[in-house]
């Protein structure tokens, strides 16, 4: 069945735009999709755990489907979390109402060499269950994304103990020990390709990498330290033909880099724009890069018509061409489910406008202010 607005089916609609390959519209789905903005999602957290629904297929497959089933998005996402790992490698986790709170954390080297190596198949069966049960229940037209913690963003939340401003334990693990950080970043690369490898194995038509606290580093810094760890993870997860999408946020300085990843689409924030980015990278890679984003989440608080303007905007900087939109970092969990909706409905209507065009696509948005700084 095609997708709403589209020719293609949205798996081939997801994996065409992954690929820089031509489409009739942008696919549209949403960071952090299933969560608590969602009464459903609430009902079921009201019962369970975090960790339980997690670790539980059937829970785990129950909210990841209910944004799909309330908003009809072009791709879901598996529930889980970027911490998963840490806790296969060794550290136990728990969710309080402040976030994520690791109270065993890497500080020196016999931290380190404690770890774990992990086997996915064994110690994280619970998410590759999901993810089949995913595949069998939405069938072969819509595409399930699987995804991890970049090494350096996991890293962070490893050693300061969870997600504590400016990471100071980190950065100075990176300044007073910078050997150990290599070998810290190296080791849950390792561990991460065979993870994300599980999750491409068991269904998942592409994976995403989350590298939410890239912008705390400068571009020496990630250069040295997160880039060559990124670059071992993709080599050694040798994905096939199955897009990789790296997302890092506040990252406008170090994406040039993060282009020489390894990585199939560059997923950024409200900070960048689209258009320029591209030109940018075109000049410097001779590549036409696909790319994800980048809505302000903030901007799901606006007006309906602001939203789908917003959408539009976002669209209108590539031509809606190679273009996966998204919001620039996950959905906030206050936001309400008709501005959700009203996101959604704007990306799966605004056909490509091509110049010289006349076949009805949508003509292409008057600029607005998303409220970028
Ligand atoms: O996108 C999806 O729908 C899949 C689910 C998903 C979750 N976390 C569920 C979740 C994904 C992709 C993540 C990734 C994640 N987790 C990241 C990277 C993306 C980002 O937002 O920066 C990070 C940094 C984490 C770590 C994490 N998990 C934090 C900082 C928090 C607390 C903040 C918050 O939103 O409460 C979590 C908890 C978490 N992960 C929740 C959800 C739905 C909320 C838990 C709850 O239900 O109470």
């Amino acid at each position: 069945m095609p997708a709403p607005g589209s020719q293609f089916d949205r798996k081939t609609l997801f994996l065409r735009a992954c690929q820089g390959q031509s489409t009739d519209r942008a696919p549209v789905w949403m960071m952090r999709q299933a969560g608590r903005y969602l009464p459903e999602y609430r009902a079921v957290r009201a019962k369970h755990s975090f960790l339980e629904v997690c670790k539980t297929p059937s829970l785990a497959v129950e909210v990841s489907l209910q944004p799909y089933q309330a908003l009809g998005m072009d791709a879901v996402i598996v529930f889980s979390d970027i911490l998963i790992p840490a806790e296969a490698m060794g550290l136990p986790i728990h969710f309080g109402d402040g976030g994520p709170e690791l109270p065993e954390k890497i500080r020196g080297r016999g931290d380190v060499d404690r770890l774990r190596d992990f086997d996915p198949e064994r110690e994280t069966r619970f998410l590759l269950d999901a993810i089949s049960e995913l595949c069998r229940s939405l069938g072969p037209e819509v595409p399930v994304l699987g995804f991890a913690g970049a090494p350096w963003t996991l890293a962070c939340y490893m050693i300061d103990g969870g997600g504590h401003v400016g990471f100071p334990h980190s950065k100075r693990m990176l300044r007073a020990q910078p050997e150990l950080m290599h070998q810290f970043l190296r080791r849950i690369a390792r561990n991460t390709a065979r993870y994300l490898q599980a999750q491409l194995a068991a269904g998942a038509a592409a994976v995403q990498l989350f590298d939410t606290w890239a912008g705390e580093l400068s571009r020496h810094d990630y250069e040295a330290f997160a880039l060559p760890a990124l670059q071992q993870l993709f080599a050694d997860l040798m994905p096939g033909n199955a897009p990789v999408i790296y997302y890092s946020k506040a990252s406008n300085h170090l994406l040039e880099s993060a282009a020489r990843s390894g990585a199939t689409v560059l997923s950024v924030d409200w900070r960048v724009d689209l258009h320029e980015l591209r030109a940018s990278l075109l000049e410097r890679t001779g590549r036409l890069w696909p790319l994800q984003g980048n809505v302000d989440p903030a901007v799901l608080y606006s007006s309906e018509s602001t939203i789908a303007a917003s959408a539009r905007d976002a669209l209108s900087q590539t031509s809606g061409h190679g273009h996966i939109l998204n919001l620039g970092h996950g959905i906030l969990p206050d936001v309400e489910v008709h501005a959700a909706r009203a996101f959604i409905q704007a990306g799966q209507t605004q056909l490509h406008h091509l110049p010289g065009d006349t076949s009805g696509g949508a003509p292409a948005a008057a600029p607005v202010s998303t409220g970028n700084p």
